[in-house]
């Protein structure tokens, strides 16, 4: 009896060690496909070629552009400043926006339409490498711009650039306050960022905030746990 218990159990353990190998396997050629997907950005500029006060005096909501494509480094100054680090972090954790406890709930995306070097595609921003992971290829401006009750400045712009948040990683520490008050703030800092960064490059941008959530998320296959907060289209000034 206790012979056969055994030889009973050996089996149990082997297909156990089988499924964590295989789980370990798979995750591992997950990061590895990760990896290969990342698209490092240009190193994030330290200055720009106007004042900070002239990019505050520039900045407005611009729902038109000029033809033509964003450069790599454009998306790159965009991102930093939406979401970067700060250059200066060395043993701090800290972000180019000011969030409540440091608990940084926002994530970036970029919808790129046209990008000189970047497929057309979503990507993830990631702000420690300060590269882009590729989600899904194709131009989904077209379907953003429905999801955003038709706003015809979301397929005119080159890129649009969406802050999404992740509710649950404020709610323990701050709670309802936190969700209501807390993360909507970190968004309006970030993105008066982009606004500010686009003033400074010759890029017009706007803040869009009416959409339809779920067609947002179902564009940019968000993570279920991400609620998209802000679409940020982004193209050349008009002239
Ligand atoms: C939370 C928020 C949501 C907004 N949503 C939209 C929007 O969906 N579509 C749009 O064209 N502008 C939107 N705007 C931009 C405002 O209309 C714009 O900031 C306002 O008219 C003032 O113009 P200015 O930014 O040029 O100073 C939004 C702004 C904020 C702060």
């Amino acid at each position: 009896m206790v012979k056969k218990n055994r030889i009973l159990k050996y089996p149990v353990a082997a297909i156990f060690l089988a499924a964590v190998l295989f789980l370990i396997i798979v995750s591992l050629s997950g990061e590895e496909n990760n990896m290969q997907n990342a698209i490092q950005l240009p190193e994030p500029l330290g200055k720009g070629e106007i004042s900070l006060e002239e990019a505050i005096n520039l900045r407005e909501s611009v729902r038109s552009f000029s033809p033509g494509p964003l450069s790599l480094e454009d998306v790159s100054q965009l991102l930093w400043a939406a979401g970067g680090l700060r250059v200066d972090t060395v043993t701090r954790h800290s972000r180019t926006y000011p969030s409540a406890g440091a608990l940084h709930p926002l994530e970036f995306y970029l919808a790129a339409g046209e990008v000189e070097g970047l497929d057309s595609g979503i990507y993830r921003y990631n702000p420690a490498s300060h590269s882009l992971v590729q989600i899904s290829r194709g131009d989904v401006r077209e379907q953003l711009s429905r999801a955003a009750l038709g706003q015809a400045v979301i397929r005119r712009a080159a890129v649009c650039v969406v802050i999404s948040a992740d509710f649950a990683k404020v709610a323990p520490r701050y709670g309802e306050r936190g969700r209501m008050r807390y993360v909507p703030m970190d968004a309006g800092h970030a993105g008066q960022n982009i606004y500010l960064m686009a003033a400074a490059r010759g890029l017009g941008t706007v803040a869009v905030g009416a959409f339809d959530d779920d067609s947002v998320s179902n564009a940019l296959d968000l993570p279920s746990g991400e609620t998209p907060l802000y679409i940020y289209p982004v193209g050349k000034s008009p002239e």
